[in-house]
């Protein structure tokens, strides 16, 4: 077994403290010497500097210095359709085993949950981890995002990748290179921004040679990456020829930049105009559009951040009326309200910059509700990160405060609190919406998402009895920032196991750089069951084309 020591660099200059080899520490120092003497003449980007900022720390270490045998002993053993009190037997990191009273040799390490929940690890649909965000870029890289995901029991996540110089294939290449840091398993959706027939070739060769199975369009960011609705529909058809879901981002672009200028008319540009700007009734229209769209071409769609009471009740109406819909709430959207947003503190009140914008009281708890009842299926987190030196750069004109919010680290502490503690749902609910219904939907269930023999040993201990508090003091990730600030809770993640590792336990974080695995996510999930045969149903219902005969002449 081999064990890396770490040490500390000076976070004021970096916010990242690295791992070293204790056998490489002296060249490594004398390498860091080197390293600040270019800084002074290349200084760091906006997104690598956190001036005084230190994250928590975590150790890195190697693939070896982990038992490939555990037990987790008497807890209560949670899948979304039943729980038990049982033992959970992991080798190589898969799940042998689900009963009571395993019995093993010397050489497995045991752990003792009774008295505690055992459940699949968090997956989070939706992330922009080292992503490009106008003239800045997401603070978390795929290493620090993961590595707050595992402290906070968020084994997976998926990332959304948009295309690179025109190109999806570009795209997919840069952002493999860059997960290739990755702790912890990912997968990737991506983004389409224009359509021509190279997107068209290109989508075929994501789904069927790159593993990827959904396509999100933006209906706003005019002028950046917003498509109409000719753009849209051609999208979803091309999704539906290929089992891949159509993923959007409902907001009315058009709308949003009229509502802009109009608060800058009235001499409005703190945050608080961002959320002024694209108030609910954008989100409804959009999100209505989306849905109408996809009934048309009879294709699954996927609503990503639902924020508003306005959204939720369009999909609700779809989904009563027999429509593929799925709706994605956030956990700042359920766990959050706007008042932030209109702090006089503008760090404070920055953080709240998110699109669609977390809402008045009253949609909270509607989102909530929404969940608990089926009528929203699971909760991402659109963790897409940057600290207060970024967000500032919006400090005169909201429209340029980079938009995105924490969340990897903390949505499954917020959601055990919002949802289960507070009596909303069950424990088997919980896995269904943090993890379950993420795997079910982009379809790499039941090798994600549940506690059985065969599926991955992505495994969470959670002790009901523990509380959590949330700080950007005590968190992982890497900005100095946290939207959920002292936010305090029931129900605390004691154990993290990624792929049959124990990476997060007392407290103190052990990952290893490069371990995570690219999940390949095949199309044709579930969604799309039936799908021809209610196509043919309605061809035959059409009653034409109408014979008719020629009139003689
Ligand atoms: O404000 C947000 N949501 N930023 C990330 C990009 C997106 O729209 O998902
Ligand atoms: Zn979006
Ligand atoms: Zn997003």
């Amino acid at each position: 077994m081999t064990k890396l020591h770490f040490t500390l660099l000076p976070c004021s200059i970096f916010e990242e403290r690295r791992s070293m080899s204790s056998r490489y520490t002296v060249q490594l120092i004398n390498l860091f010497s080197v390293l600040l003497c270019l800084l002074a003449i290349f200084p760091l980007s906006e997104s690598e500097k956190v001036a005084g900022f230190c994250p928590a720390a975590y150790e890195e270490l190697e693939s070896d210095s982990f038992s490939s045998k555990l037990l987790i002993k008497g807890g209560t053993v949670v899948n979304a359709h039943h729980q038990e009190i049982a033992d959970v037997y992991v080798e190589d990191g898969i799940i042998v085993s689900v009963k009571p009273n395993i019995k093993v040799g010397d050489d497995v390490r045991v752990i003792d949950a009774s008295g505690k929940y055992v459940m699949p690890g968090g997956i989070d649909p939706h992330t922009h981890l080292e992503s490009e965000s106008g003239v800045t870029k997401t603070i978390d890289d795929f290493f620090s995002g993961q590595v707050g995901a595992l402290a906070g029991g968020t084994t997976m996540h998926i990332n959304f990748v948009p295309p690179i110089n025109g190109s999806l294939s570009t795209g997919f290449e840069v952002f493999s290179e860059r997960a290739k840091k990755s702790c912890m398993d990912y997968g990737f959706h991506m983004v389409i921004v224009n359509w021509d027939e190279a997107v068209e070739k290109e989508m075929e060769i994501m789904v069927k040679e790159k593993g990827i199975n959904s396509f999100k369009f933006f209906m706003a960011y005019k002028g950046i990456a917003m498509v109409n609705d000719e753009v849209l529909l051609k999208g979803m058809k091309k999704c539906k020829s290929l089992g891949a879901l159509a993923m959007v981002h409902g907001e009315n672009g058009d709308a949003v930049a009229e509502g802009q200028q109009m608060m800058i008319d009235l001499g409005i540009t703190g945050p608080e105009g961002h959320a002024l700007s694209r108030p609910p009734v954008l989100e409804g229209e959009a999100t209505a559009r989306a849905i109408r769209l996809a009934a048309f071409v009879n294709t699954p769609l996927y609503v990503v951040h639902v924020m508003s009471i306005d959204a939720l009740e369009e999909i609700a109406k779809a989904r009563q009326a027999g429509q593929r819909v799925i709706g994605e709430p956030i956990a700042a959207g359920l766990a959050l309200d706007d008042s932030g947003i209109f702090d006089p503190d503008f760090t404070t009140a920055a953080k709240y910059v998110i699109s669609p914008p977390i809402r008045k009281a009253g949609h909270d708890k509607a989102l909530q509700a929404a969940l608990s009842m089926g009528v929203l299926q699971l909760v991402g987190t659109d963790h897409c990160s940057f600290n207060s030196t970024q967000k500032a750069l919006g400090i005169d004109d909201f429209r340029k405060i980079p938009n995105g919010l924490n969340g990897i680290e903390e949505r499954m502490h917020l959601v055990w609190d919002t949802m289960v503690e507070s009596g909303l749902i069950s424990p088997p609910d919980y896995v269904r919406i943090t993890s379950t219904e993420c795997a079910r939907i982009f379809n790499i269930y039941p090798r994600k998402g549940a506690i059985l023999a065969g599926s991955d040993a992505d495994i969470i201990i959670l002790n009901p009895n523990a509380s959590f508090e949330i700080s950007a003091a005590t968190h992982h990730t890497r900005s100095d920032i946290n939207v959920f600030e002292g936010k305090r809770g029931k129900g605390k993640i004691e154990v993290t196991i990624a792929g049959g590792k124990v990476v997060w336990e007392d407290g103190e974080l052990k990952v290893v750089r490069g371990s995570g695995r690219y999940i390949e996510m095949p199309p044709y999930s579930y969604l799309f069951n039936g799908l021809d045969k209610v196509d043919a149903a309605y061809l035959s219902s059409l009653g034409a084309p109408v014979q008719r005969f020629k009139a003689a002449t």
